[in-house]
């Protein structure tokens, strides 16, 4: 079997997207247990204002969803054919759409029953079953090789960042 190959784009808006999902998810668990708990909390807290934490990881992560979400949807429509792929990326957009419209208020005045918070609590428990399924999609197929061909850092010469504009344009072209 040939190695696996990721296009350049795909895989930086998917390597930030990857990095700052789990963070979101970690720092939002923790944000849960301190501020909500009403399934447990956790048997301890690192310091920090947590809300403030997870906002931050909040506004770097939704302009690079939605940047990502445009790939897939356009250069990389055929490999949301996939449900694990697809999933990943209704989670993600779930999570982000929901984060985007929470009041950083709600939690430290205890209003928990915002409709809005149970959409975005709901959400965090879906992008971590569907990035699951998605990981273990992906190791089922190809093994660890295609997971690690997306965090490789090595482009081939025609696929370097100033082949991107030439990529995007293709695709239209095709799809016009
Ligand atoms: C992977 C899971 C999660 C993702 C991707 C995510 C993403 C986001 C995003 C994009 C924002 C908007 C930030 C902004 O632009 O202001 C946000 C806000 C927020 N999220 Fe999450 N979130 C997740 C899980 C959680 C969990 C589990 C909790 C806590 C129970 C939580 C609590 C909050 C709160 C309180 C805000 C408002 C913070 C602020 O605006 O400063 N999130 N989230
Ligand atoms: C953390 C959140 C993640 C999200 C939201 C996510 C989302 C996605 C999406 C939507 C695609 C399809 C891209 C396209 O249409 O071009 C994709 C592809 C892929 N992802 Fe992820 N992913 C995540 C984490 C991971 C991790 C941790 C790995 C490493 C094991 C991984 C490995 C891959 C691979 C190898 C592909 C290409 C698969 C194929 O050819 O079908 N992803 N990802």
């Amino acid at each position: 079997m040939p190695r696996p190959y990721q296009p350049s784009l795909l895989r930086i808006l998917h390597g930030a997207v990857a990095v700052l999902v789990p963070a979101a998810w970690i720092s939002g668990l923790i944000v849960y247990s301190l501020h909500d708990g009403r399934w447990g909390r956790l048997p301890w807290h690192p310091g920090g204002d947590w809300i403030d934490i997870h906002g931050s990881l909040g506004v770097l992560l939704w302009p690079l969803a939605i940047a990502f979400g445009l790939y897939a949807l356009s250069l990389g429509r055929a490999r949301l054919r996939r449900p694990e792929n697809a999933a990943a990326l209704l989670g993600l957009a779930l999570a982000v759409g929901s984060g985007k419209l929470m009041s950083e208020d709600w939690l430290r005045q205890g209003e928990l029953d915002q409709a809005v918070y149970g959409i975005h609590l709901l959400a965090w428990l879906l992008i971590g079953a569907a990035v699951l399924w998605h990981v273990s999609g992906v190791l089922g197929r190809g093994g660890l090789p295609l997971a690690r061909s997306m965090a490789s850092l090595q482009a081939r010469p025609n696929d370097r960042p100033r082949h991107w504009p030439g990529q995007i344009a293709r695709c239209f072209r095709r799809s016009g």
